[in-house]
């Protein structure tokens, strides 16, 4: 599928619920999100027909996010069922990690492409006022037991906040010193609760990086399907990534597009408009329709996202946990 502005969309994020058993203080607030109707969320069943007709349209990565994707039962048995459809040559997951342990056996079965784990502290009472909920020593064990399991392609999402966690970029990018684990720094988005803290710049980090560990080569090869540029680092077996969302623009390369929870094709993680696919697959519409409906939405893909600027504010009603990154 190719959009309006030339971008070959190739990559379904699929939001497969907005709950989370932490409650990031950046993404969730502490009492949690009201609860969507089950009625109103979409089943897998439904969820592998929208990707088996985009398989047809050309999708070929799947990212499994959540909120947190581990807490909605039968996930694995999904990931294993989207990675036997036809054209889908990627199924990846992106996790806290909390319940990542008692799963290791099913994702492995379901030859699973890749996992994402999201750390952004080493320290346990920083762990535990970022996450609300979590526990640092937990996640620490996950991520072992993931790379023990032979999990493929390992990487840690961290997002650094000022005056929070900003002093952690060198001991966290420690993580990839002797494992072929990629550790990647997210800049914060202002979405949702995202607004009340302040992002730390990629350059920053690199420079931090830079200093303690030597003169960084950019790394060229491709690396997973985001939007992550990577460098090499003396002394480090794993990449170092940066997902800069705010102070490098990427969306003229953006190849995804999102399904909520609720069944909603979102076209860019910034704006609401879309395409509702529940009522479509519940009012009994063919694949063709299907189809049709999803390569006119996708035509309409905004050109990129408008962070920092006055409009930005009103542009979604979703917050980050229903729109899974
Ligand atoms: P892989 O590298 O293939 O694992 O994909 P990924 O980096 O997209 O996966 P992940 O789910 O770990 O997302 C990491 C971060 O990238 C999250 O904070 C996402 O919000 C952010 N991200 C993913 N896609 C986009 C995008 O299109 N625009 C922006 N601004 N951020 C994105
Ligand atoms: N900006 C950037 N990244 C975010 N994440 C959650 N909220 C935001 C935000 N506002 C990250 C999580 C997780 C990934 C899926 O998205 O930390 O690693
Ligand atoms: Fe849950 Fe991830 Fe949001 Fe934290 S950032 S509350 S782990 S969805």
């Amino acid at each position: 599928m190719i959009d309006k502005c030339g971008r070959k969309i190739d990559y379904l994020r699929i939001s497969v619920t907005d709950r989370c058993n932490f409650r990031c203080v950046y993404c969730m607030p502490e009492q949690g999100v009201p609860p969507i109707a089950h009625t109103q969320i979409i089943s897998f069943e439904e969820i592998l027909r929208i990707c088996r007709v985009m398989a047809g349209l050309g999708i070929r990565k799947l990212k499994v996010t959540g909120g947190e994707p581990l807490v909605r039962r039968g996930v694995c048995d999904f990931i294993r069922a989207a990675k036997e459809l036809p054209g889908i040559e990627q199924v990846t997951l992106t996790t806290n990690g909390a319940l990542l342990p008692q799963y290791l056996p099913e994702l492995i079965a379901s030859r699973i492409d890749g996992v994402n784990i999201s750390l952004d502290t080493l320290d346990p009472d920083t762990y535990r006022r970022i996450t609300r909920r979590g526990c640092l020593a937990d996640v620490l064990a996950a991520i072992n037991a993931a790379w023990e399991a032979g999990i493929p392609r390992l990487k840690i999402n961290s997002v650094l906040l000022s005056s929070i966690n900003d002093q952690e970029a060198v001991s966290l990018a420690a993580l990839a010193r002797d494992r072929d684990i990629n550790v990647r720094f997210i800049e914060l988005m202002p979405i949702g609760l995202g607004q009340n803290f302040k992002p730390i710049p990629g350059a920053e980090i690199l420079a931090q990086l830079t200093a303690a560990y030597g003169e960084p080569q950019p790394f060229c090869g491709r690396i997973g399907n985001g939007p992550a540029a990577y460098y090499s680092f003396p002394g480090l077996k794993g990449k170092i990534g940066f997902i800069d969302a705010i102070s490098h623009r990427f969306c003229s390369e953006c190849n995804r597009v999102r399904l909520t929870a609720e069944g909603h094709l979102k076209l860019c993680l910034h704006y609401d408009h879309g395409l509702d696919l529940l009522p479509l697959l519940r009012a009994g519409c063919d694949d063709e329709q299907l189809q049709h409906s999803i390569v006119a939405a996708i035509e309409a893909k905004p050109l990129s996202h408008s962070f920092g600027r006055p409009e930005a504010s009103h542009t979604d009603k979703h917050t980050m946990n229903s729109i899974g990154g």
